[in-house]
């Protein structure tokens, strides 16, 4: 295949299979209709480049009945406020003007002055409660053909920004001269993706479905901005999302890159992420972690004993058609957003129950599919003792 920014050529290494849309929870009216994709793997040398071979169409899975809020988790809501004062303090000024795509339910923009931020939101679910939040969403993919409508602004946004969206957008040389277009001379692109490294580090496949067609890695995001006058000034790390990394760019040769960003892109070098060969071993580690869930499930059921799921994220889409696990493997699964809950699980079709009952459920063995969000669900859940939880990365 060949790699969708600059046509050059890709290696293909890794076929999970038939795969459904990730968010796509259902109800047993849609079992026979649901939309596969084979989800396929490939890595682009030339851009240090890990990308989907195949994708579904961006309006099969952002539209009107998109389950995933961004406040579904404190954790984010807290990480996203403090992280517009890091922006705020560095990035802007009282008059500077910012620009979210991807933005959600508001989550982020809820911490700037309402009349000086704006979101581009394809998903009218969570298009509409950013509204009623009073946030100026835009309900519109943001692409060259959709920021027409505010042309007025064109060279005057000073800060451009996304959380776990920029890896969605296919056309990615859009996504860049749209943003040209928009930003100010001296303005700032912030973003944070899922990383590379983080998923080599675990081996949290999971990080692979339909949305997430880019996997970005810092050297990969140089070779592409480099492509479109922009430079990295700087990468923090972050723990968000089970390991994801904050890039901060600029237009070339306005301001000095940090002493950590040439750090990381030494360790990335020495840790081998920018080659192939670690997609190889990335993949036998993906093998030999499937063989390994399904052991471990099928034992804990010849025990005698049932297992429920914990969170009915879009990534464990990926790990139960992948491994396949089906509904007499796995229970159910507790989860606590609205618009999941009394649906069914794409193409595996485990019931989604309210995580009010939870509580009172006999489960002594939990799959933690939110397992990113570890930290918070075992403060909650500290009361409850015996029970056993477990992922595919343990
Ligand atoms: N930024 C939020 C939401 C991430 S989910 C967070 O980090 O929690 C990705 C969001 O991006 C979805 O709400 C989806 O509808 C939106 N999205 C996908 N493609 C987009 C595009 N081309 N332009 C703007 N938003 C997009
Ligand atoms: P998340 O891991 O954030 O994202 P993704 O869908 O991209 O993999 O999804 C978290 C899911 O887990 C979401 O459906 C809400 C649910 N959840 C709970 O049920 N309880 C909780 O305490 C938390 C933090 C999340």
């Amino acid at each position: 295949m060949k790699c969708r920014i600059d046509n050059s050529n890709c290696n293909e290494f890794l076929n999970f299979g038939r795969m459904p849309i990730a968010n796509g929870f259902c109800s047993k009216k849609d079992f026979n209709r649901e939309y596969f994709f084979d989800l396929k793997v490939a890595f682009n040398k030339k851009l240090s480049l890990f990308q989907l071979v195949k994708f579904p169409n961006p309006k099969k899975m952002f539209n009107k009945s998109y389950p995933f809020y961004t406040s579904s988790s404190f954790y984010m809501v807290n990480h996203f406020k403090k992280l517009s004062n890091f922006i705020k303090k560095n990035y802007m000024n009282k008059n500077s003007i910012l620009f979210e795509i991807g933005s959600n339910d508001g989550t982020f923009l809820k911490n700037f002055n309402k009349k000086k931020v704006y979101g581009f939101e394809p998903s009218k679910s969570v298009h509409l409660k950013a509204k009623k939040e009073g946030i100026n969403s835009i309900n519109k993919f943001f692409n060259s053909k959709n920021i027409k409508i505010l042309r007025k602004l064109y060279g005057k946004v000073d800060v451009i920004f996304g959380a776990n969206v920029f890896c969605h957008i296919p056309n990615q040389r859009d996504l860049i001269k749209s943003i040209d277009l928009m930003l100010s001379p001296n303005g700032t692109i912030i973003f944070e993706e899922p990383y590379l490294g983080s998923m080599y580090e675990k081996t949290s496949y999971d990080q692979i479905y339909d949305e997430h067609i880019y996997m970005f890695s810092i050297n990969s995001i140089i070779k592409i901005y480099d492509l479109f006058g922009f430079e990295l000034i700087d990468a923090i790390p972050q723990n968000t999302h089970g390991g994801s990394m904050r890039y901060i760019l600029k237009r070339k040769n306005i301001s000095k890159k940090s002493k950590r960003v040439k750090k990381l892109i030494k360790l990335e070098k020495i840790k081998k992420i920018d080659k192939f060969s670690a997609c190889l071993s990335f993949k036998k580690k993906v093998i030999k972690s499937r063989l390994n869930l399904r052991k471990r499930i099928l034992n804990i059921k010849k025990k005698g004993f049932q297992i429920c799921g914990y969170g009915a994220t879009s990534k464990s889409t990926t790990i139960l058609n992948f491994c396949k696990i089906n509904n007499n493997m796995i229970n159910c699964i507790f989860d606590t957003t609205k618009d999941k809950i009394g649906k069914f699980t794409p193409g595996t079709h485990i019931p989604i129950l309210n995580y009010n009952k939870f509580k009172g459920s006999h489960y002594k063995y939990v799959f933690l599919f939110a397992w990113n969000h570890r930290k918070e669900i075992m403060k909650k859940e500290k009361a409850r003792k015996n029970t056993k939880w477990f992922t595919h990365l343990d």
